[in-house]
């Protein structure tokens, strides 16, 4: 798993440590990285970590394969991401924001997955998952190249899951709301139904066994969510100002 080194995807690393579990646990913070590992030890898990960025795909692809050539991945999990959005009192984000955003949320997710769909599909076996958002349902006028990448990878990943659904391998889209995280915390403004990043695991993870093709919670916010990218862009315009927001600088 990707972002395994905060938030959520500690969290969902915690759910599933046990005994008899061997888990990859990928980010770019050793010290962070070592302190989920710790937890993941203490509740009997096999533990590997990876210091890595998600946007280097070469160190991805070595890293992957050497790991699946010892412990085939049963699941696999594309959670690494960041926010960018918009600065208090600016009406854009600079580009550099937009490239990280944009690198780390899509390409990031390609480089995780291609290196170890050759050897799921010869095997015919593993499940993969997706962190998108609720926010690739809605531009987000705060946050966009979050939102646009969001929504690139939940159309990458629903259409992979029909494309490899002959293959015996099974995808899923995530898309959480408000989640209690360090990234969540960068957001300076509401954050309604906003779920611990237990729960959230809790959730995905029950999505997972039941091999739901998109995992969106909470159930009302995604709805009103997704309304919001169906209806006319001037409604959307208007309803979203109860949901606008500012993000601290730092990333
Ligand atoms: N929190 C929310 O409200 C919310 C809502 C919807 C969707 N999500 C999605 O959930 C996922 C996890 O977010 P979170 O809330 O848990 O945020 P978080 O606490 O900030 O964690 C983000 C994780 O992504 C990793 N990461 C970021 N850039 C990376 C890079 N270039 N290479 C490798 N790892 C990288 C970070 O690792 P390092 O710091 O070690 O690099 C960290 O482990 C993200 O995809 C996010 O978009 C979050």
């Amino acid at each position: 798993m990707t972002g395994a080194s905060s938030g959520i995807g500690r969290a969902i690393a915690q759910a599933c440590a046990a005994p008899g579990v061997t888990l990859a646990l990928l980010g770019r913070d050793r010290e962070r990285l070592i302190e989920t590992a710790s937890i993941c030890k203490a509740a009997g898990a096999i533990v590997e970590i990876g210091a890595i960025d998600v946007r280097d795909p070469a160190a991805m692809h070595e890293w992957l394969i050497s790991f699946d050539r010892d412990q085939a991945v049963d699941l696999l999990i594309a959670n690494a991401g960041v926010t960018g959005g918009l600065s208090p009192h600016s009406a854009v984000e600079t580009a550099a924001t937009s490239r990280e955003v944009l690198e780390t949320n899509i390409f990031g997710v390609v480089n995780t997955i291609q290196p170890l769909l050759g050897a799921m599909i010869a095997r015919r076996a593993g499940q993969i998952a997706i962190v998108s958002s609720i926010a690739g349902f809605v531009p987000v006028t705060d946050a966009p190249s979050y939102s646009a990448s969001k929504a690139a990878i939940l159309r990458y990943g629903l259409a992979l899951r029909s494309g490899l659904r002959g293959h015996g391998v099974k995808v899923s889209v995530i898309c959480p709301g408000y989640v209690a995280t360090p990234m969540a915390a960068r957001e300076i403004g509401p954050r309604p139904f906003e779920v611990s990043a237990e729960k959230a695991a809790e959730l995905i993870l029950h999505g997972l066994r039941r091999d739901q093709s998109v995992i969106a919670f909470p159930t009302f916010l995604a709805f009103i969510t997704w309304l919001g990218g169906v209806m006319p862009d001037r409604v959307r315009q208007f309803t979203e100002r109860w949901f606008r927001f500012d993000v601290t600088d730092s990333k």
